[in-house]
């Protein structure tokens, strides 16, 4: 079995550029709808499943996001990399607005989701001390480099609940942790890739100082949206260089991220 790359999408990525035999393609989950149909082709011979998080249009907020919908359509159509490309806020001076910051740790504190496929009936307990997939992260972070962008490798992001943004004594908060990314949507979708099995990396474009910084506006969505849109043709052009790196055949993937469910499950079988 050959590899197959999904792309979710996030502020500013709302397609994949030079796709071939193209078609938006409706997929219906145990789980319900995702947020959208997906764009479905090949790029550089290699398939791939596009999926805009937020639906086209931009329609589900943060929290409403079907999270798990979107990663059972991904591991149900073949998909092997999952690569989710989403906006943030950046929590240190060294990261400034239209960098790139490979994700590779997460603080979890959104509240209002559903966070797992198991539930009672089937309990099962993921390994997650490792978030992301360090093979596919590097092969994004290499990606980026050979692009000229400037993309640090490796990071803790905040997932918050939001919608609101936070007030500044949770931006120092967050800070004082020695969090280095804040934003929306990296939680529950990479606790769910996990439990999917599916090798999962995070871009995250960094797109404002969120609320700390005191020679920077606090972060509004002017902001988010303006950084996103001048940064756009270079996330776009990191998705088109994916391909040719993530070519090949699918393997066990070393980080053990295809192997999550080996060790998982408490239910007993004749329950
Ligand atoms: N997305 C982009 N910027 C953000 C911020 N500062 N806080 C939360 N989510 C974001």
């Amino acid at each position: 079995m050959e590899r197959k790359i999904g792309v979710i999408g996030g502020s500013g990525v709302y397609e994949i550029a030079g796709l071939e035999n193209a078609a938006w393609v409706t997929v219906d989950t145990p789980f319900g709808a995702p947020s959208d149909a997906v764009l479905t082709g090949t790029l550089g011979g290699v398939e791939m499943v596009f999926l805009p998080r937020h639906g086209r249009g931009h329609v589900h907020t943060p929290t409403t996001v079907p999270y798990r919908a979107n990663i059972a359509a991904m591991k149900s159509l073949g998909v092997t990399d999952l690569i989710a490309v989403s906006a943030v806020g950046s929590l240190k001076e060294a990261y400034a607005p239209g960098d790139f910051l490979i994700v590779d740790q997460y603080i979890d504190r959104t509240f209002a989701r559903e966070k797992s496929f198991f539930g009672p009936g089937l309990v099962g307990h993921v390994p997650f001390a490792h978030p992301t997939c360090a093979r596919l992260s590097a092969l994004c972070a290499g990606a980026a480099r050979d692009l000229g962008l400037t993309v640090h490798e490796g990071g803790t992001y905040v997932a918050m609940e939001g919608p609101q943004f936070s007030t500044l004594a949770e931006s120092r908060l967050y800070r004082s942790w020695g969090a280095d990314v804040i934003g929306m949507t990296g939680m529950p979708e990479a606790k769910l890739a996990r439990e999917a099995e599916l090798c999962y990396a995070c871009i995250a474009m960094i797109t404002d100082y969120d609320c700390w910084h005191p020679e920077h506006d606090a972060v509004d969505v002017a902001q988010v949206v303006a950084t996103a849109i001048a940064n756009a043709d270079k996330a776009r052009a990191l998705v088109a260089a994916l391909p040719a790196r993530i070519a090949g055949p699918a393997v066990d993937c070393a980080a053990g991220c295809t192997h999550a469910l080996d060790s998982a499950i408490m239910t007993h079988p004749a329950k």
